[in-house]
């Protein structure tokens, strides 16, 4: 892909993920937040932190399935959307749901499990958005950065869970999201078995490059 296609495909992303605070900052401004202010602004910033996170891991499976290297470049542009929205979610919990009472906000965590999944799901994207810089790629290298960012997925598992452990009976959302995560973890599974396969019977080098190799290299 050339530069300025890329520069374009980033310039893009940015838009789309910054389209929904600009919204939620217009409606804000309008006092058109709805009945429970509070609860609008949390459940926005909480679909879109689970959109994005399931985005950015979406990049990958797009190599295996249809063999498109462009995603890759993205991911890790759509990784940090993803934790910039959650860090909002959680400060709208902290500040208007609690305004810093950590005690309080500690029993919460405790008590409730799906607040229990939401703060595993923030924590686990701490060490990836901490390591996001190009400096930290470099001095982790690309295998063991690969390695690493492994973790989105136990992140993106919390997360679902969170949204099915808080939503209402019947409402349907939750089920989606399981059912993208399902599809995207099983792509990763049936490459790895495939690989582990092609290992097993010795054959030559796979025709699309393995996840972790140069071409999943996160600097591309
Ligand atoms: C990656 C991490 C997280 C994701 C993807 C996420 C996602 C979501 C989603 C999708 C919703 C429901 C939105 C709706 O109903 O339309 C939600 C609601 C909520 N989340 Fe999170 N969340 C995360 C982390 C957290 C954390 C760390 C906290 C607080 C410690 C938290 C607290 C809440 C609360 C209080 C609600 C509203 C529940 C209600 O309506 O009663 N979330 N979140």
């Amino acid at each position: 892909m050339t530069r300025p296609a890329r520069l374009a495909l980033k310039g893009f992303v940015w838009g789309v993920c910054l389209a929904p605070l600009a919204l939620l900052a217009y409606r804000a401004w309008n006092d058109d937040l709805g009945a429970n202010p509070i609860s609008f602004i949390t459940n926005t910033l909480g679909d879109w932190t689970l959109r994005i996170l399931l985005a950015s891991l979406a990049m990958t499976p797009l190599r295996i399935v249809f063999g498109l290297s462009w995603p890759i470049t993205l991911r890790r542009l759509l990784g940090l959307f993803a934790f910039v929205y959650v860090c909002l979610h959680f400060a709208v919990w902290s500040v208007l749901d609690f305004f810093f009472d950590w005690p309080r906000m500690w029993a919460d965590i405790l008590k409730r499990p799906y607040i229990t999944m939401g703060m595993l799901a923030l924590v686990s994207l701490i060490p990836l958005a901490a390591t996001s810089t190009t400096g930290m790629i470099r001095r982790l290298g690309a295998r063991n950065w690969n390695r690493l960012h492994r973790l989105a997925y136990f992140a993106a598992v919390c997360a679902v869970l969170h949204y099915l452990w808080l939503a209402k009976v019947g409402v349907k959302d939750p089920y989606w999201y399981a059912a993208a995560l399902v599809i995207l973890l099983g792509v990763r599974v049936w490459e790895w078995g495939r690989r582990v396969m092609r290992r097993r019977r010795g054959r030559a080098a796979p025709a699309s490059p393995p996840v972790g190799s140069r071409a999943e290299n996160p600097l591309s």
